[in-house]
């Protein structure tokens, strides 16, 4: 019997590609940069799976470019706004995707952005360098206390519960917005359900968690940011779409908020032009939140997973689309 194809759609963690390697033949992307969208259709004719990127369009024309053969879609990320679910579900092929193993270290870099616009650490970093730390200053690179603030967490899932066990060690008071309100959370982890308009009025520190869909699609735009305190601090590890970057940087210039740290931002890369750049109040990360080399590691190893289950026609383990199974 000739050994199965999978396309992997960059060089992920060696672990992840070994346990791929043993179920199939693999195409592995070489490039730092992902392969460009007329490739990835060229590359995934007759393949049996695919493990890709948050980076890939999978859409309706690249699983019909890929085949009737096509088992199985993997993605090592626990977001998958990038890939056509219904189309998927249409066809039958499972998404597989990696939720559970990067929780906290995605929190952890939430927090670490948090802290870092609060205490501006990036700016300090940059006025060392610049020579021009003369002496100790009064009032030198100032900015809000983070203990005993008040955290808006817009979306309560894994990772937003996640950054609320944090805020609890830095005695915050803690308001959250979720679709799904959960009093038994409420009480075991001492959070406050809000509206979204009280939580953003409310809130010192704001930090998004949504997933990108439809209805958090420029979820925070001038609307929303003109509710905010003027001393507040915007977070994003989410997906860059969520916050409408244009409002923000009006935002961010005029001083309707004070501080937004990114991990995330739409396009990705952020263009070179881009006039959030200029701006000392934004820190800017490169879409680095999952990335500790435990969980890009484990990540790796549950999207194989995810893959051979899918090429042995097994339940995947983490399914995005469960719907297909019915
Ligand atoms: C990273 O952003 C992920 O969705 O895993």
């Amino acid at each position: 019997m000739s050994r199965l194809k999978v396309l992997v759609t960059r060089i992920i963690p060696e672990k992840g590609l070994e346990m791929a390697r043993a179920a199939a033949d693999l195409d592995v992307w070489q490039d730092e940069v992902p392969p460009p969208y007329e490739v990835l259709l060229e590359r995934a004719k007759g393949v049996d799976g695919l493990l890709c990127l948050l980076t890939d369009r999978i859409d309706a024309q690249l699983m019909a470019a890929a085949g009737p053969q096509l088992k199985v879609i993997s993605q090592m990320a626990v977001g998958f706004d990038n890939i056509d679910l219904a189309a998927a579900t249409e066809r039958g092929v499972p998404i597989g995707h990696t939720p559970g193993v990067l929780t906290d270290t995605t929190a952890d870099f939430a927090w670490a952005l948090l802290m870092a616009a609060a205490r501006r650490v990036v700016e300090g970093d940059k006025f060392t360098r610049a020579g021009r730390w003369k002496t100790w200053g009064p009032m030198l690179l100032t900015g809000p206390d983070v203990s005993g603030a008040t955290l808006g967490i817009v979306g309560f899932g894994r990772i937003g519960q996640a950054v609320a066990r944090r805020a609890r060690g830095f005695n915050m008071r803690i308001l959250y917005h979720d679709p799904h309100r959960s009093p038994d959370l409420e009480q075991s982890m001492g959070v406050e359900y809000a509206d979204m308009d009280t939580l953003l009025r409310q809130s010192d520190f704001v930090t998004l968690h949504t997933v990108l869909s439809d209805e958090t699609y420029h979820l925070i735009d001038d609307t929303k940011l003109g509710l905010m305190k003027s001393s507040a601090i915007l977070v994003n590890t989410s997906r860059g779409p969520v916050v409408d970057q244009a409002a923000l940087y009006r935002a961010l210039a005029n001083g309707a908020i004070a501080y937004a740290a990114l991990d995330v931002t739409e396009p990705e890369p952020i263009p070179m032009d881009s006039p959030l750049l200029k701006l000392d109040n934004v820190i800017i990360a490169p879409h680095i939140a999952s990335a500790s080399i435990q969980a890009r590691t484990k990540m790796a190893t549950m999207s194989a997973a995810n893959l051979i289950a899918g090429l042995n026609g097994d339940r995947l383990p983490n399914c995005a689309n469960p719907e297909v199974y019915k």
